[in-house]
């Protein structure tokens, strides 16, 4: 590693085209969502959880954290490997203190299904990022069944919620395509008499599903007549501990992944990805692009599709990505809009709302930064389209990430592949979700330095 190789993320951070083609083997670090269902389930289970492969991000770590103040035991047991001693379903006892879930929305939205059908009244806020996400997806839903809510003005954090004592299961059909939302809702749904139903007119991903069926919850999915799933899950089982091993992460995967495509000569392998086809949205609009990209050794590990990939750098081209998929990749537009800006002709990316009210407001943070860097960017209504000359845009720009890892990433990501150098204004945000992201990269031969 070069002498000025930050071995952390430091505050200010820049990435230059690398001398020599990338190359190596990684082990991608464990997935977000899976590790904050593993845990919850794990605290809501009876019996002890044994997980491996925990993403040990702040993320994450601040669900662990809620959950012990929530009366259950976390512990770390080993590198990636914990252990969750659960309290069972509507066994979580009231917190003393507010929780503070920092950047995670994930872990906001799950952990406000769960204390919605406790009978407790818990403080929850966050970082500044997450203090201006919308709550109401989630108290609107969370409401019928008999939660109690008292927000900031807009329905944001910080709230107070009181949890139903009676609650009334629930049929609720999702108006925007939010796993989280989702996942609440199911959560809910666990400890509230009956069956508690979700229909999601736009398939996202089944983390939450699936790991409930893991730990011995009755889980029905079903297509629904109007198009979509309907997915029930049946109330007040015994959830019984099991096992978790966690997947790597494809939104983390995405960062090298689309470095080794854009530095010239690369050729990396990323294992243990998981492949989940809720997740590999960004694989097939690749594939489109032209992207050499090899799935090898597909097997089922803890219960989700996982492959190595082999990728290897080539030409791109640009592609019309539909709104239909972007569920299944919503969090790697700010990555694939990096690779659209290096790729030859007009890539049209449909449908973004949500990218709206992510980390940052993802499409205007994308477009702005691109721009800066030289490319052609447009925003029209919610779709973003960029035009590229087969060649990367020239870079050159400070990025603001406004409290934003993915945006980070993508933009270091790019500045492998420019001529002047890319930089942005704080890299602190990476480890929210991938503490490891720069060793990881170095590993592989790119070069970040701190910025001044
Ligand atoms: C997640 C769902 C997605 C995604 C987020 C993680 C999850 O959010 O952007 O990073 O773990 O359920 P939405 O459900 O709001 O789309």
């Amino acid at each position: 590693m070069p002498d000025d190789q930050p071995s952390r993320a430091a505050l200010s951070m820049a990435a230059s085209r690398p001398l020599r083609p990338l190359s190596g083997t990684v082990r991608i670090p464990g997935d977000k969502s899976v590790s904050h269902r593993a845990l919850m389930l794990g605290a809501l289970a009876v019996g002890r959880t044994e997980i491996d492969g925990l993403l040990e991000g702040e993320d994450v770590l601040a669900t662990a954290a809620a959950l012990r103040a929530l009366g259950a035991a976390v512990e770390r047991v080993g590198e990636r490997r914990w252990r969750v001693d659960g309290v069972g379903i509507g066994g979580l006892a009231e917190p003393a203190d507010l929780i503070d879930l920092g950047n995670s929305g994930t872990a906001a939205r799950l952990l406000l299904g769960i204390l919605a059908t406790h009978d407790l009244t818990a403080f929850v806020t966050g970082d500044a990022s997450l203090r201006e996400r919308p709550m109401r997806r989630v108290i609107d839903p969370l409401s019928r069944f008999g939660a109690r809510f008292v927000t900031r003005e807009g329905g944001r954090l910080p709230l107070a919620v009181t949890g139903a004592r009676d609650p009334v299961p629930q049929t609720y059909r999702l108006p925007v395509p939010s796993a989280q939302v989702k996942s609440a809702v199911l959560l809910a749904g666990l400890n509230t008499p009956g069956e508690t139903s979700v229909i999601e007119p736009e398939v996202t991903r089944d983390h939450t599903e699936r790991m409930l069926g893991h730990f011995g919850a009755t889980v029905r999915v079903e297509p629904h007549p109007d198009g979509g799933r309907l997915i029930t899950v049946v109330g007040q089982p015994e959830l019984a501990a099991a096992p978790i091993s966690v997947p790597g992460d494809p939104s983390s995967a995405a960062f090298p992944l689309v470095a080794a495509l854009l530095v010239p000569g690369s050729e990396v392998m990323l294992t243990g990805v998981g492949v989940n086809p809720s997740r590999t949205g960004l694989l097939d609009s690749l594939a489109e692009m032209g992207a050499d990209i090899a799935r090898v050794n597909e097997r089922i590990d803890g219960g989700e599709p996982v492959a190595d990939l082999r990728v290897r750098a080539g030409r791109l081209k640009g592609a019309d990505i539909p709104a239909a998929r972007a569920p299944t990749m919503i969090d790697e537009y700010p990555v694939l809009a990096m690779v659209a800006a290096c790729a030859e002709g007009r890539t049209v990316m449909r449908g973004l709302a949500e990218l709206r009210v992510k980390e940052s407001d993802r499409l205007s943070g994308i477009a702005q930064g691109l721009a800066a860097c030289g490319a052609t960017v447009a925003v029209e209504g919610d779709d973003l389209i960029v035009t590229g000359s087969g060649s990367p845009p020239a870079g050159g720009a400070t990025i603001a990430t406004r409290l934003d890892h993915r945006i980070a990433m993508a933009f270091l990501v790019l500045g492998l592949a420019t001529a002047a150098p890319v930089a942005i204004d704080d890299a602190r945000t990476i480890a929210t979700s991938f503490p490891d992201f720069v060793p990881l990269m170095a590993s592989l031969g790119a070069h970040f330095a701190e910025a001044r």
